[in-house]
């Protein structure tokens, strides 16, 4: 009995179960002229099948996306804006547009620039400090607006043998994000002072770029990851010469 059971973890543990790629995902063979066409071709239609999830492939939902906090230090100590987002959904990732792919198979590294004509950030703030030379607190809702997004997520990757076949591995994904114009509502300032409320409003969207050295990286970070998590979940479970082949059956 005891026998038998450490045979079939060994064999568990030993074979890889390996899953084709998810219909929404077609496969571009890597030694035609056309390759990268076909690849933006191909990524753009699987966009809106990406952004909902997918549990086989362990891919996370990425629209709305959750974002556990965003902490934005602006200015020095004494005169500076303390600004805490909490429990965020960011919504707009699912019009994204995939404009440009850079398939380095030499080098391993793989780069992707995307186009996302709105992207909303909602949830709850706390802030204190200062504006304008003006104590500033509150609390509430908030939503941030970023319009004509430019994103880019690159990452390099490793082929590792697994089993019968080979997976490719990724590392150092990276992500920017970068919107041209955004704009930015704390609902709630001054424990509801419509008049200053609208006017440090107003400040902060005019001087969104400033905030949004701290905001940025942290939106990037969750997309980086979101992304990452569909690029790994896919690879994990289907072969690199699955998703790469090199001619098709
Ligand atoms: C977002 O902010 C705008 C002001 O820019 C406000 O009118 C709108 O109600 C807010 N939306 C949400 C969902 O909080
Ligand atoms: C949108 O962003 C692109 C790239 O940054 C820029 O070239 C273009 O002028 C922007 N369009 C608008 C309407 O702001």
């Amino acid at each position: 009995m005891l026998t038998t059971g450490c045979l079939i973890v060994l064999l568990t543990v030993g074979s890889y179960a390996i899953l084709p790629l998810p219909h929404y995902i077609k496969a571009c063979v890597t030694t035609d002229a056309t390759f990268v066409e076909c690849a933006l071709q191909h990524g753009n239609e699987a966009i809106p099948y990406i952004v909902k999830g997918d549990r086989s492939y362990k891919i996370m939902k990425m629209d709305p996306m959750n974002i556990a906090e965003i902490q934005v230090r602006n200015g020095p100590r004494q005169a500076g804006l303390f600004l805490t987002m909490r429990d965020l959904e960011l919504h707009g990732l699912k019009n994204a547009v995939l404009l440009k792919s850079d398939f380095n198979f030499d080098k391993r590294h793989f780069s992707h620039n995307f186009q996302v004509p709105l992207v909303r950030l909602t949830g709850k703030y706390s802030v204190s400090g200062k504006v304008l030379l003006l104590p500033i607190f509150g609390n509430g809702d908030m939503n941030v607006t970023m319009v004509n997004n430019t994103l880019s997520y690159s990452y390099d990757w490793d082929l590792k043998q697994m089993g019968d076949y080979r997976h490719m591995i990724l590392k150092n994904s990276k992500a920017e994000i970068k919107p041209s114009r955004a704009f930015i509502h704390l609902s709630n300032l001054f424990d509801g002072d419509k008049l200053l409320g609208n006017q440090i409003n107003g400040f902060l969207t005019e001087n969104w770029q400033e905030l949004f050295r701290d905001i940025g990286p942290t939106v990037a970070g969750a997309i980086s990851e979101a992304v990452t998590s569909v690029v790994n979940g896919i690879s994990k479970e289907v072969p690199y010469d699955d998703i790469f082949p090199a001619s098709l059956p």
